[in-house]
């Protein structure tokens, strides 16, 4: 591959927030949310490496190669067949990192769309189901990079290709009747600790509900709101996880005990609940997380990343 032509001029991407799961749908489900991150990078001239961070974790996120969005731009740049030699690079970060509500798919996803935009002709040597697989390679698993790359709802799989797995994903179009209810909590939790407390094997009885409900979830997220509450419940994953997340999982025990739709988005801490209520019932869900964590209303992000 010869080496590529770089743009000059600055590119600039924002990228939804995702969740990933719903419930039952573990490392399949993915729902993009509206809140963005943005992200602008520049080829420079120079070797340089020049990272400017605000918002969210700018006081944690390295400012060196071992930055996540730059560590994305230099997989894209080189499935692309080379890096510049320098870049300039602007991060506002609005999503929380460590919540599960996929900041690192927002880095990985919007680092690999920045480097295929500053190459000359980068969408024929990359299309989305290629940049899906490197980023899915980045992140480990796919959920939350296909919602933050296409938007609204997505179903994650595995293919094997050229003895090679590679991530495929299809985009659902939610029904517009359905919000999200984010409940933060000011405390992380990494997802590589979270998925070392999943089990072997579960009961074959759970792996029956899970599937059932999982199956129901296309149809509750696109046509049967009414649906949601049983195509969230949840028998793979969510109870042997709680130990790192008590409050979190009580507080999806009381809302599910209301009848709201809610579960631990991706690996938590957060609780997301789906749900169609009007304003007044949108006021009464926020009081429902107490003080532990911030209720965040947040609508369904029917595009994933984008170029401004
Ligand atoms: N499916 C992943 C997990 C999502 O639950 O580990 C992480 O955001």
């Amino acid at each position: 591959m010869s080496k590529p032509t770089f743009k000059a001029k600055p590119m600039q991407v924002q990228v939804p927030a995702s969740s990933a799961n719903l419930g039952p749908g573990f490392d399949a489900f993915g729902l993009a949310l509206a809140m963005h991150d943005r992200y602008v990078a520049q080829v420079l001239d120079d070797v340089v490496l020049d990272i400017d961070v605000t918002g969210e974790g700018a006081d944690e996120v390295p400012r060196t190669d071992k930055n996540l969005l730059v560590k994305a731009m230099h997989k894209g740049f080189d499935f692309l067949g080379g890096r510049p030699k320098g870049l300039a690079i602007r991060a506002l970060n609005v999503n929380p990192h460590g919540r599960g509500l996929g900041s690192s798919a927002s880095a990985i996803i919007g680092g690999l769309v920045l480097a295929r935009a500053l190459v000359l002709n980068g969408e024929d040597q990359m299309n989305d189901i290629a940049l899906l697989s490197l980023a899915t390679d980045m992140e480990g698993h796919p959920d939350n990079v296909s919602a933050a790359l296409f938007g609204g709802a997505t179903i994650s799989w595995f293919e094997m290709e050229k003895n090679k797995s590679s991530a495929h994903c299809v985009h659902l179009n939610v029904d517009p009747r359905i919000q999200a209810m984010a409940y933060i909590p000011s405390k992380a939790l990494a997802t590589s600790k979270a998925r070392k407390m999943l089990p072997d094997s579960i009961p074959f009885a759970d792996a029956v509900q899970n599937s059932r409900n999982a199956s129901l979830m296309s149809h509750a997220l696109t046509l049967r709101p009414d649906l949601l509450f049983t195509a969230t419940e949840d028998f793979l994953h969510q109870s042997y996880r709680a130990n790192a997340m008590p409050e979190s999982f009580a507080l999806v025990e009381k809302l599910r005990g209301a009848g709201v739709a809610a579960f631990i988005s991706g690996a938590g801490p957060t609780v997301l609940a789906l749900h169609t209520a009007d304003q007044r019932e949108v006021e009464e869900l926020k009081l429902a997380g107490g003080k532990a964590f911030v209720a965040t209303p947040l609508e369904i992000a029917s595009r994933g990343a984008v170029l401004l």
